[in-house]
Order: C-alpha cells, then sequence, then structure tokens
C-alpha cells in the first residue's frame, strides 16, 4: 500500500502541516490532508500501529473541515470528512445484489474434507488442488460495490438475493476505504464480499456500558455486529467500533480493453491486491496450500490458536484458488462447489430448562436466571445461566421444560440462544416473573423505558447482603478477609445486619465458628481497622448509588469537603461536576434523600470512618496533570492501587488500555500484550518500576 519512502514522506508533511504551514493553494493543503489522514486511517485501523497521537489527528482533521466549509467545491465524495452523516436514516431499502451471495457448505471433520476434495479432483481432473484457506470470520456479512474507485454500495446479506442498502452506515467503518485505486489494475467495477465486525475488547466496554447505562447486554459479538449496521443514527453506528474483513471478490468488470491482470487470476491474489488498496483481507491470516492433508493440518493448527485471535471466528474456510477452476466447478443453488466452511467444535449445546430462580441485585433489579440440565460446552459445565430480563423471555419465547439451544462463545458469558419450539411436547409452561419481590416480598416495579424490574424497597434483606458484598469488595472499601460467603455467613448467623455493623462485628461469637482461629480473626480486624480511613471516593463508590462507578465516586469525592454536604447539593449543582449527566444526578439526589442513608453516614462517621471531601487537597495542577499511565503485569514494590493513588494524586489520569492517548506504560513482571502493543506506538513511554517510583517522588 504504502512504500517506507512514501511514509516517511506523509510524516514530513503530517509535521509541516501540523506546525500550521500550507503546501499552496487551498486545494492542494486540501488534497495533502486528505493524503495525511487516509495514511494515518490505515494504520491505525488496518495496521493497528498508529503514527499520528489522537489530538495530532483530530487537529488535522478539523484543519480539513474547516478549509471544506470555506471552499464547498473543494468537498470530494470520499474526503475523511464525508463519513460523518448527518440526520436518521429512515429506511433501509431493499437492493439487489449483482450476483447472489451464497452461503457455504460446512464439514466438521478431517473425512468430510476428504470428500470434499475427492469431489472437487473429480471435477476438474486434477491430482492436485491448490487450496486458499483462511478464518470463518463470526459476523455480519456486507457486500460493498466500488465503480470508478469509488464506494457506491454497502448492502447486508438479506436473502442472498436482496439485502438492505446501508451505504452511510457502512461509510462510519474506517477500515473500509472510501474510494480505492482499483483502476490501477484496470477494474472498472467490483463487488466484494466481507465480514463485519466488533472485536472481543470492543464489546467487553459496549457491554459495560450499556450496563451502566441500565441496558440488556448485547448477546455476543456477532448479534452486536449485525444489529449495529442496522441503526438509524450513523453517529451511533460510528460510536461502536465496527470493523470489516473484506474476503471474496464476487463479481467484476473491467475498463474497456484491459485483459485481466495476474492480481485477479487468483483468491490468494485478490486478497493481495485487496491488502495493497488499503482494505483489510485475510491476506496476513490467509495460507495456500497444496492438497487436502495440508489443509486438514493448518486447520486443526488454527482451532488451537482460535482464542488468542482479538476477534471471533467460528472455522475455516477453503477456497480452490484459482480462478479459472473455480468457474469450471461451478456453484450449487445453495454454494459454491470450489469453497467449503470447515466448522471448529461446537460451542453450542442443547439442554433443558427446568426452572427459573429470581435473583435481586444490590440495587434492586431482579435478574431471572435459568437452571438447565448440566451441559458440557466448549470444556465448561453449563448449569445455570442469565435470562436478562422479562422482555428476552418473552422474544425468545422460552418456557419452562423446554429444549434450549446454549452458546458459550469465547469470552462472552453463556446464554440461551432459542427454544427449539418444534420439539415441544405440550407439557411445557410458561414462565412467570413475579410481581412481587422473591425476597422482601414488596411490589415490584418497572420504571418506564427500561426492561428491567426492580424491588425498591433498599430495606430489602436481598439487597442489603448484595450491598454488604459491594461494600467491602476490592475496588470499593478492600476489606479482604470479609468476601462475599463470610458476609453472607455473618449475616444469616445474625453476626452482621447491614454497612455500619461490620465495624462493630463481635468478634468473640465469630472466634467460636468453625474456621475462625487467632489468625483469621486478627487478620480480619486489621482489614476492617485500615478500611477505617479509606479515602472518600472508595467510601463513596462502595455506597452502591445507582449509576455511581469509580471515576463519578472520585468526582464526587472532589467535590466536596465532607460527603454529607452533598446531600443539600441540587440537581443543577450535580449536573455542573465533570461527567455527570440527569441520570446520575437523580440518582445522587434520591440517595441522599433517604433519611435512612443519612443516618447511615452519620453512624459510619461516628465508627471512624473517613467521610471528608476531597476539595483543595487534589491538585489539578499537580506535576503529573495532563500525564496519563497504566500499570501491567506484577509489581514488586508497590500495590497497584496504591501507584495508581500515587498517579492520580499528582493529578495524572490512568487509562484502561493502551492507545495513542497513553504517555506511559509501567510494567512489572510477566507483562504481556498491552508491552507488545504499547512498543508499536511511538509516543507512549515505557518505564520500570523503579523508574516510575523516581518519578514520582
Ligand atoms: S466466502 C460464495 N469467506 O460465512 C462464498 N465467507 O456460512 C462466499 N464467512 O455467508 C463466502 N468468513 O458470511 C467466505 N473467509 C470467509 C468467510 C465467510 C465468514 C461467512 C459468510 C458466509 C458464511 C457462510
Amino acid at each position: 500500500m504504502y512504500t517506507k519512502d512514501t511514509e516517511r514522506s506523509l510524516a514530513t508533511l503530517a509535521k509541516s502541516l501540523l506546525s500550521g504551514k500550507t503546501p499552496g493553494s487551498p486545494e492542494e493543503t486540501a488534497a495533502s490532508l486528505r493524503q495525511v489522514i487516509r495514511h494515518s486511517d490505515w494504520r491505525y485501523y488496518i495496521q493497528d500501529d498508529p503514527v499520528l497521537s489522537d489530538q495530532e489527528y483530530d487537529q488535522l482533521f478539523s484543519q480539513l473541515k474547516k478549509l471544506e466549509e470555506t471552499h464547498p467545491e473543494l468537498v470530494s465524495a470520499d474526503s475523511p470528512t464525508q463519513r460523518v452523516a448527518q440526520g436518521l436514516t429512515k429506511v433501509f431499502p431493499t437492493v439487489q445484489h449483482l450476483v447472489p451471495m451464497l452461503s457455504l457448505e460446512n464439514s466438521y471433520d478431517a473425512d468430510d474434507l476428504i470428500d470434499w476434495d475427492r469431489k472437487a479432483r473429480e471435477i476438474s481432473g486434477l491430482a492436485e488442488i491448490e487450496y486458499c484457506i483462511e478464518p470463518k470470520f463470526d459476523g455480519a456479512s456486507i457486500s460493498l460495490i466500488y465503480e470508478n474507485d469509488l464506494l457506491a454500495r454497502g448492502a447486508t446479506r438479506g436473502d442472498g438475493v436482496q439485502g438492505d442498502e446501508i451505504t452511510t452506515n457502512i461509510r462510519q467503518i474506517r477500515s473500509i476505504p472510501l474510494s480505492a485505486k482499483f483502476s490501477d489494475y484496470g477494474i472498472q467495477q467490483i463487488e466484494l464480499r466481507g465480514e463485519v465486525l466488533i472485536n472481543k475488547t470492543t464489546f467487553a466496554k459496549l457491554n459495560e456500558q450499556r450496563a451502566a447505562e441500565n441496558l440488556p447486554p448485547l448477546a455476543n459479538p456477532r448479534n452486536a455486529a449485525s444489529g449495529s449496521l442496522r441503526i438509524v443514527d450513523p453517529k451511533e453506528v460510528a460510536k461502536r467500533g465496527l470493523e470489516a474483513f473484506l474476503y471474496n471478490m464476487s463479481y467484476h468488470t473491467m475498463n474497456d480493453g484491459i485483459a485481466e491482470p495476474p492480481a485477479i487470476q487468483t483468491h490468494s491474489n485478490t486478497l493481495a491486491m485487496l491488502w495493497q488498496l488499503g482494505f483489510r483481507s485475510p491476506a496476513r491470516e490467509m495460507k495456500v496450500v497444496k492438497g487436502i492433508q495440508a489443509v486438514i493440518d493448518h486447520c486443526l493448527d488454527f482451532e488451537t490458536k482460535r482464542d488468542d485471535l482479538p476477534y471471533e471466528i467460528d472455522g475455516m474456510v477453503i477456497k480452490v484458488n484459482d480462478y479459472e477452476l473455480q468457474d469450471r466447478m461451478g456453484m450449487t443453488t445453495h454454494h459454491p462447489r470450489w469453497a467449503i466452511a470447515f466448522k471448529f467444535k461446537a460451542r453450542q449445546a442443547t439442554s433443558i430448562l427446568r426452572d427459573v430462580e429470581f435473583q435481586v441485585g444490590r440495587t434492586g433489579s431482579i435478574t431471572p436466571v435459568g437452571k438447565i440440565d448440566p451441559v458440557p460446552i466448549g470444556g465448561v459445565i453449563v448449569g445455570s445461566l442469565s435470562l436478562f430480563n422479562e422482555d428476552v423471555i418473552k422474544e425468545k419465547d422460552l418456557r419452562l421444560g423446554d429444549r434450549v439451544l446454549v452458546e458459550r462463545a469465547g469470552d462472552v458469558i453463556p446464554y440461551i440462544v432459542k427454544s427449539i419450539a418444534d420439539l415441544r411436547t405440550g407439557e411445557e409452561k410458561d414462565i412467570v416473573f413475579p410481581k412481587n419481590c422473591p425476597v422482601c416480598k414488596d411490589p415490584l416495579f418497572k420504571p418506564e423505558g427500561e426492561s428491567v424490574w426492580r424491588c425498591v424497597n433498599i430495606n430489602c434483606e436481598a439487597q442489603v447482603v448484595e450491598r454488604m458484598i459491594h461494600f467491602v469488595s476490592k475496588d470499593a472499601m478492600d476489606i479482604r478477609s470479609l468476601g462475599e460467603s463470610n458476609v453472607r455467613k455473618f449475616w444469616s448467623l445474625s453476626l452482621l445486619k447491614d454497612v455500619p455493623g461490620i465495624y462493630t462485628l463481635d468478634f468473640e461469637a465469630i472466634s467460636k465458628l468453625e474456621g475462625f482461629g487467632p489468625k483469621s480473626i486478627s487478620n480480619l480486624q486489621s482489614a476492617i481497622e485500615t478500611s477505617r480511613s479509606q479515602p472518600l471516593h472508595r467510601l463513596i463508590f462502595g455506597l452502591g448509588i445507582r449509576y455511581v462507578g469509580e471515576t463519578t465516586a472520585k468526582t464526587l469525592a472532589n467535590s466536596t469537603e465532607h460527603l454529607l454536604k452533598l446531600a443539600d447539593y441540587t440537581e443543577e449543582q450535580l449536573l455542573a461536576l465533570e461527567d455527570i449527566g440527569p441520570k446520575v444526578a437523580g440518582s445522587v439526589r434520591q440517595f441522599f434523600l433517604n433519611q435512612d442513608n443519612i443516618h447511615m453516614l452519620q453512624k459510619l462517621e461516628e465508627l471512624g470512618l473517613n467521610l471528608k471531601g476531597n476539595t483543595g487537597s487534589r491538585s489539578a495542577e499537580g506535576t503529573l496533570s495532563g500525564q496519563t499511565f497504566l500499570f501491567t503485569g506484577t509489581l514488586h514494590k508497590l500495590k497497584r492501587s496504591d501507584a495508581e493513588a500515587m498517579v492520580e494524586q499528582q493529578g495524572g489520569k490512568i487509562l484502561s488500555g493502551v492507545s495513542s492517548k497513553l504517555n506511559y506504560l509501567i510494567v512489572g513482571d510477566d507483562a504481556g500484550s498491552k508491552l507488545e502493543k504499547a512498543k508499536k506506538i511511538n509516543t507512549v513511554k515505557i518505564l520500570s518500576e523503579d523508574e516510575f517510583i523516581n518519578m514520582v517522588q
């Protein structure tokens, strides 16, 4: 795509544009800005190896936007500014694919592949066939049409003959070029097939965000990707972090009088051409081999590496490499004869849904939990799984006694894909969602627009126990020896009934319990003692106020000199704080309006806990202000949480992952992928633990 020389000259160009120099006419400046931005997109989204920091990128992008605003005649359809769409897509029109999007025949073991190869050799008359093997991406299938080098249309697979036109949403995917020099190969029009994915990390983050907004989690990355393609607001699509692999050329026409170049005579050459044109094709992941035994070996080997990939794959696809031979082999009505999918071992199984229990969470949310006959799925026995909420049960039409299909994809928690309605006997029973809390029996309540039922009795025993478990947890008050099981045990023995009770535990009674010798009692006592002086943000987080995560807890702690003063804050005052929106502000207000909560806080203060805030003490102007840090691997001299606190006390910020926004990565023993990734970003400084200590001291 780019030679080293081109990359060097683009770097120089970027530098001069960033320093405010313009190469000449507005037209030349716009062209230079686009070149630099496209290159940066390619390095970031395709190579995973950024060359510009986020600020630098934003600066160049807004420079281009301003220039196009003053010179609208300079805007081109493939300008990077044209990805961002205005308004909503009202309907996705139905469009015809240039050629039907067939699916693939499946194979499950070596024998299936040997059979398929035998047929292929019979049809072709060849003794040995050259195959190209690539991953089978588990996402949503798309088709793209480029005409005269410009992206002209993007569509979903639909029924294979017709799909939905989703061009605007496709333009939000940064790894899909808006233009590509197909004309260099003589190609006038081309239809490409590919798969849109959400990688595992992005998926996990998406679900964290949804949990914070009280939305039900997305079941798996595949559904998340296909759902994202149909969002009507393209700006929301852009936020989903979609990626795309383009893996097949299904149709093409050449410019007049031009013969097909070698680049489009074999499948592997086409993948290489796409890569060279700036697409993310599986050119790096593909393998070309001769004969079926080499195919089998490679597929089995790749299966063992499946979990190391950043995205989900559910098998391999084997394609006859030579296009001329592909044409000779042809297709059935369903699938081409020249390709086959090799499916990895199922991470699905069927079982019977026996029962549903309703669990009460710390904020009163009621989660239905399905109990199934235990089945092994991908090496783990699954007997119990979340059914998320009532809407999910209705949508999937789940009934007690149903045979259900259960999936456990990669890092995703197991879930029920569907019930198998065909196998119903008539004995199945509806799942009745309770009207009252299963623990305190108070009526349940479902706020408008939400899908989760709640018990709003904050004294509900189930919530009290869950809140105590949260209060003592590692990121809250960090009372290690008082984990979940001890909280439950002390609760059931009436030794502990609420959060303040943690500080008045009857150690004499506890010492009579089995498993509580003098050593564990003294550990417990000292952990509780230490927690009294935890900084206020930990206490706030530990209170488990709805929507108040660690970051919001820090904001609140930094905004007040005493926790009880927050009780007097109006909604407006809360909204004025950084990153606090109406939902959080409303929830904080509600917490402090409840007198039981005020009494609990007063009691905690009497018991010696620190309720003093950080106003004034924490300087945003500290020595590390504006700098970002991340720790990886095992530290020896410092506890990770203490090291992070040191950074924050001096005005620095902790990031959750390696990106070009990161300034320092502190590396302990056995550092893994974060270190590897950071090494690729020139702007990240890598420090040892000792170097970090010197720096903060
Ligand atoms: S080739 C005519 N290659 O798997 C054959 N498909 O189960 C075109 N898929 O509908 C498909 N990775 O959505 C091909 N490397 C890959 C693929 C792939 C995933 C999907 C595709 C197809 C489905 C068939």
